[in-house]
């Protein structure tokens, strides 16, 4: 028999979808992202049962800030929604912390997530990381040029896996939902060796079965990391 990989530790998931699922109800786009914050409470959920120890979701990229500001508007504000409900449950074991560029998000937005990051701080359950203003590309330059101010003139592959957003390990299975199948400069470094699982679903749809059922497909792969 086949031997079955153990429980991925950190699974990431580019949430794509949300203005599909809209559209075909004839809803505005909003909607599908209101929708969408719903299923990131359940999977975030299913997850901590699953024994997953790190949660990447990627919220909004670097290049998300093309659409219109009507619906940037509507994803920050969900966002605070978001993040009020996490603090609220501040005790449920799920430590946040966040991937990406902090200027550009707005004083309110970050406030209210440093103050969940703080509240949260202690929990040794799941680590929830969202990717908010995350560009991969981004993630790389920023390392590099830090790696400068420290005054580095050589660079070490482990120099830039160390100076990354933040310290976690490589993701194990990146899911990305709604048929798209492509990263979209989500986690370019981190993703070298993660198994990859693209299904057609579309995020407001996604829950707890869809996310099992990711996990079994997994569980089937026969990592060789190049041996
Ligand atoms: C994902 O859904 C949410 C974000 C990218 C913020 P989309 O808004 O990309 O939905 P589609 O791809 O248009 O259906
Ligand atoms: C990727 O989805 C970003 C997030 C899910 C936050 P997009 O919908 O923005 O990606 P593209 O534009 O289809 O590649
Ligand atoms: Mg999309």
């Amino acid at each position: 028999m086949q031997k079955l990989s153990p429980p991925p530790a950190h699974v990431a998931i580019i949430m794509d979808g949300n203005g599909r699922w809209a559209a075909a109800k004839k809803l505005p786009r909003e909607e599908g992202h209101r929708k969408g914050a719903q299923v990131v409470e359940a999977v975030t959920k299913a997850a901590q049962n699953a024994g997953v120890k790190y949660l990447t979701l990627y919220a909004f990229s670097t290049e998300n800030w093309r659409r219109s500001p009507a619906e940037i508007a509507a994803l920050m504000r969900l966002l605070s929604q978001t993040l009020d409900k996490y603090r609220a449950q501040k005790d449920n074991n799920v430590r946040l912390i966040v991937s990406g560029r902090r200027r550009k998000l707005g004083k309110a937005v970050l406030a209210k997530l440093d103050n969940v990051i703080n509240a949260t701080a202690k929990n040794k359950g799941l680590t929830l990381n969202l990717a908010l203003n995350y560009g991969g590309r981004q993630e790389i330059v920023d390392a590099a040029n830090k790696l400068l101010t420290l005054g580095k003139t050589k660079i070490a592959e482990a120099d830039i896996s160390k100076n990354l957003y933040n310290n976690l390990p490589a993701p194990d299975l990146i899911i990305r939902t709604s048929g798209e199948q492509r990263l979209s400069n989500f986690l370019l470094w981190q993703a070298a060796y993660s198994e990859l699982y693209f299904t057609p679903v579309l995020w407001p749809d996604f829950d707890e079965d869809a996310f099992t059922a990711a996990l079994k497909d997994y569980a089937r792969r026969q990592r060789r990391f190049g041996k």
